[in-house]
């Protein structure tokens, strides 16, 4: 049995009316950002979207693109369709993509009310019906704030127009018309985005539709524009081209939004409209665009594509976080057709290919950290917080080195592991040192606290031992070791030093630094044990110790589940990305936390939605969030701070510092004088977590 039979149906060629894939994996549509501000498609557009063909896709989906550009788009940097000057690129790129086996399909979309493109040039924004409530936001930072709103100019007492049924045709035929230069371009099919709250989608919501006129009211007609659309668009392009759209399965959190039956009823009739396939998602309210819409949870939006495939018995595309096992799965069991990967994408463009090569586990993972989508609030071009090439994908090819050289790096934290894993690829020889008998540094307990890293951790360890690195665990570096082995180069990555804090209280017992968890929850550290525990715990912890627990980051978080060396009542000091992970962690483990920070935004480190759907996580767990309060003592009685000119107490059974990292340049230090090239990674050169350190290993490691 070969490997890629294991993944025999997701790798199995499928067809969407008149278009045949290779196999059943689509690329997500998903904006990059990577634009100008004219429109056309450009050279770092292209490349993203080849390595994905490259990397054996079978459908190449692109990103939202404005049928009316520069009218009715979502972001400030986005592609355009609405004239004819726009082909000639597009055909480029199509080419390039057919030219690796892969179809392309372009996803076309009129943003309605949120038409970033209209609020910076001062248009007022297209709705179906006027829209009195204004959206809310989750927490932002100053700096976040003002790169949100410095390019709005719309006058905020006149920021929408309700468009009539001129308008409503016009854009009928602007959606045609786009339909009509892709296919000159060169794309094989065709996907109307009918979803996110953008235009089509505000027509099919009673949420937002409260037209009473034919475009308004029953479903059958607030669903006439997408099938006008569709019909057009068919008439149009022909038979011989893929046409499909986008559809919400369901509108969550929204009152009067769509239905679960609404999306069964929608997709019925834009198959009769003359849809091929049906594509499925899910939207909710902005702040919640993580758990409506760009999901953590591996498959929670398959139900609805099950669904709609038995109603409609059209093809359906599922997407949300569907990993290749459950993909073939779903697959099999005929809950969908095809698979969209998204994020997944970004972090390993090549998961087709090494599926089919029988290399699972050589996929670089996801982890879930909303880097990629958090830029596009920031009018950022995307990255990715596992995968520097992304996006930037000429910047970082993997050349072999000129000169092979002796590299020994320090530390083996993703930085490490990541310049390990490149300059071995590029054929240096590598020493890779870690003081500790286990590789991962701070990403084994960030794995501890957020499963999705654990995948990483597996992923660059996976790499490192079957990479020709020479791994030495427990081998602390120190000037003379260095002298001994004489390296070219020294690529130290050996974290952040953690400080503890000045605070009156910080040395009592039921205080732990972060390291003092990390160590006692991996039974790393005796003598904390003995300073920090009773003597039921130390039995705990020796007895997982013994039976290889503390070893297994898995294992750990399981047995962490039942025991753990806290109270009941946890205050967590310090609210940026670790203190609120932290706080996620803990809460799942049934403890009643706080946290208190003494700035204003808490987890201003992560990226905006997973900031939301991390703050609204720990409130619905009843967590106490102090913002801007400073901490004055650790008592008996718990932490006492002072938040508005007022000392107030919070009660703890334990105390956990999740402030103070700093940047540590002491062994580099210590290493400057040997007159060998040496160079800082990660967090110990400034913090920068996970995106940072893998960000220095790639860069690091390819330019020496
Ligand atoms: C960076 C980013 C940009 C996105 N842009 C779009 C878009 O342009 N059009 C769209 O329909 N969905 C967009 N999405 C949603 C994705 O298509 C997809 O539905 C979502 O990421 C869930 O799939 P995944 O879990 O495989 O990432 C975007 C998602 C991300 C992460």
């Amino acid at each position: 049995m070969s490997k890629a039979s294991s993944f025999k149906h997701l790798l199995s060629p499928g067809r969407i009316g008149p278009m045949e894939l290779r196999n059943r994996i689509v690329l997500a549509p998903m904006g990059t950002g990577l634009g100008g501000h004219d429109g056309h498609i450009t050279e770092r557009h292209k490349r993203f979207y080849e390595e994905r063909a490259r990397g054996g896709a079978g459908l190449i989906l692109t990103e939202v693109t404005a049928v009316d550009w520069p009218r009715g788009g979502s972001e400030v940097h986005q592609l355009g369709l609405s004239d004819d000057a726009f082909i000639p690129d597009l055909r480029d790129l199509t080419q390039r993509v057919h030219a690796h086996g892969a179809k392309i399909a372009v996803q076309l979309q009129h943003a309605g009310k949120v038409g970033t493109m209209d609020l910076a040039a001062g248009r007022p924004l297209l709705v179906p019906s006027m829209i009195t409530e204004r959206g809310s936001f989750g927490e932002l930072t100053a700096e976040e704030f003002g790169a949100i709103l410095k390019n709005y100019k719309t006058d905020p007492s006149n920021m929408y127009t309700v468009i009539d049924e001129t308008e409503i045709l016009r854009l009928v035929d602007c959606f045609a018309a786009a339909a009509e230069r892709a296919k000159r371009a060169g794309f094989d099919g065709i996907e109307v985005h009918a979803a996110h709250g953008y235009l089509i989608d505000e027509f099919l919501s009673r949420h937002v539709n409260r037209r009473t006129d034919r475009w308004g009211g029953p479903l059958e007609n607030r669903a006439r524009f997408l099938c006008e659309i569709l019909r057009e668009t068919r008439r149009r392009v022909g038979p011989d081209m893929a046409l499909w759209c986008r559809l919400n399965g369901e509108e969550m959190n929204t009152e009067n939004g769509i239905t679960r039956e609404d999306a069964i009823e929608t997709a019925r009739m834009a198959v009769a409209a003359g849809a091929d396939a049906i594509h499925i998602t899910r939207y909710g309210p902005p702040v919640e665009i993580v758990s409506a819409m760009i999901v953590p949870e591996p498959g929670e939006l398959l139900p609805y594509a099950e669904a709609i495939r038995k109603a409609t018995k059209a093809p359906v595309i599922a997407v949300g976080r569907i990993l290749p096992e459950l993909g073939e799965q779903a697959i099999a069991d005929g809950r969908t057709d095809f698979v969209a990967m998204g994020r997944q994408l970004l972090a390993d463009p090549e998961l087709p290919n090494k599926l089919e090569r029988g290399e699972r586990e050589d996929v670089c993972p996801c982890i879930t950290c909303y880097v990629c989508v958090g830029q596009a609030f920031v009018q950022e071009p995307f990255k990715c917080a596992v995968n520097a090439a992304c996006g930037r994908e000429d910047e970082f090819p993997i050349v072999p080195a000129l000169t092979p050289r002796r590299v020994l790096i320090v530390g083996s934290g993703p930085a490490g592991m990541e310049a390990a894993r490149v300059a071995a690829l590029r054929g240096h020889k590598v020493t890779l040192c870690e003081k500790s008998d286990r590789l991962g540094g701070t990403l084994w307990f960030a794995s501890l606290v957020h499963d999705a890293n654990g995948d990483l951790l597996e992923y660059l360890g996976n790499q490192v031992r079957k990479l020709p690195i020479d791994l030495r665990l427990g081998q602390e570096v120190t000037p003379e070791f260095v002298r001994q082995l004489q390296p070219d180069v020294i690529l130290v990555a050996v974290g952040a030093r953690r400080e503890r804090l000045p605070i009156p209280g910080a040395d009592r017992s039921n205080v732990l630094s972060g390291d003092d968890l990390r160590n006692l929850m991996t039974g790393a550290d005796k003598k904390t044990a003995v300073e920090k525990l009773t003597l039921a715990q130390r039995a705990m912890l020796k007895m997982g110790s013994l039976l290889g627990v503390s070893d297994r980051v898995n294992l750990t978080r399981e047995l962490s589940k039942h025991w753990m060396p806290l109270g009941t009542r946890v205050v967590v000091i310090g609210g940026g990305l670790v203190g609120v992970e932290l706080g996620e962690f803990l809460v799942e483990r049934g403890r009643q936390v706080s946290i208190i920070h003494d700035e204003p935004v808490m987890g201003a480190e992560m990226a905006i939605p997973r900031r939301w759907q991390a703050l609204a996580t720990l409130r619905q767990h009843g967590v106490t969030l102090v913002t801007g309060a400073t901490v004055d003592a650790i008592t008996d009685a718990g932490v006492v701070y002072t938040k508005d000119g007022q000392q107030q107490t919070a009660p703890a059974d334990s105390v956990i510092l999740a402030a103070g990292a700093q940047e540590n340049r002491g062994l580099a230090d210590s290493l400057a004088g040997l007159g060998i090239e040496l160079h800082l990674l990660g967090d110990c050169k400034g913090v920068g977590y996970i995106e940072g350190a893998i960000m220095d290993g790639a860069r690091i490691a390819r330019s020496i």
